[in-house]
């Protein structure tokens, strides 16, 4: 399990070093979901300025559910995937219609939208609406398999699933989307893959049995396809 004494040091980290961004702090659940779908593929300084221009040119939600195909096309020219604005717009028309506009502030119901799966579903809750349901993307799950020493596939549903479990014991219910943004920017800057973690900044290193036992660049482990 993961001990629950990492929270307070994680978040006073992540508070000290967290980037200003275009969309964070903005108290504004389509900025989070467009750019949790844009980071997807895609790393966080290529994707500000496509960011700041689809913002600009689609504002809100209304405007993507009737923003022309073409001009849809061209906001996401670069960023490649272009399934991911496809559903974007498909959602986009589904919340306009069921939800007069907004996103719901419900995870099962984020869930149920084309293409926002349990890592973004998780991201909007927690980021926009500060409700507290954990988000596991890649970096989420080096950060914890390292933490807790955890020897299992993480291709599995199963273990997404338990580590899930683990993090919703201890994710604060004052500051969930700070709590899930500090572990994508730990796995994304200090614990990072095999090879070169910086475990010696690391704000949690006391708590980490990989850390301790020296084995940290075996995590995660993924089995071979
Ligand atoms: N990568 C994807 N989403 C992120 C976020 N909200 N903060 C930091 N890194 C991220």
């Amino acid at each position: 399990t993961v001990k629950k004494e990492i929270v307070e040091p994680l978040l006073t980290w992540y508070n000290a070093v967290k980037r200003n961004l275009p969309w964070r702090d903005k108290d504004n659940a389509y900025y989070t979901w467009v750019s949790e779908i844009m980071l997807q593929q895609t790393r966080v300084e290529a994707v500000k300025p496509y960011f700041n221009r689809f913002i600009s040119r689609l504002p809100d939600i209304q405007s993507l559910a009737i923003c022309p195909e073409e001009e849809l096309m061209k906001l996401w020219e670069g960023l490649g995937y272009y399934s991911r604005v496809r559903n974007m717009q498909k959602a986009a028309i589904q919340i306009v219609e069921q939800y007069d506009g907004h996103l719901p502030k419900d995870f099962e119901k984020l869930l149920s939208l084309k293409g926002i799966g349990r890592y973004t579903a998780g991201a909007i809750a927690s980021i926009a609406y500060r409700i507290p349901v954990p988000a596991v993307d890649g970096n989420v799950l080096r950060v914890v398999t390292r933490l807790t020493e955890n020897p299992q596939d993480i291709m599995k549903t199963a273990v997404r699933t338990e580590i899930e479990k683990q993090l919703s014991d201890i994710i604060p219910v004052l500051a969930p989307g700070d709590f899930n943004q500090a572990l994508m920017e730990l796995g994304a800057m200090v614990c990072v893959p095999s090879g070169s973690p910086k475990c010696n900044i690391c704000p949690v290193k006391e708590f980490c049995r990989a850390y301790i036992s020296g084995h940290q660049e075996a995590y995660p482990v993924k089995a071979k396809k």
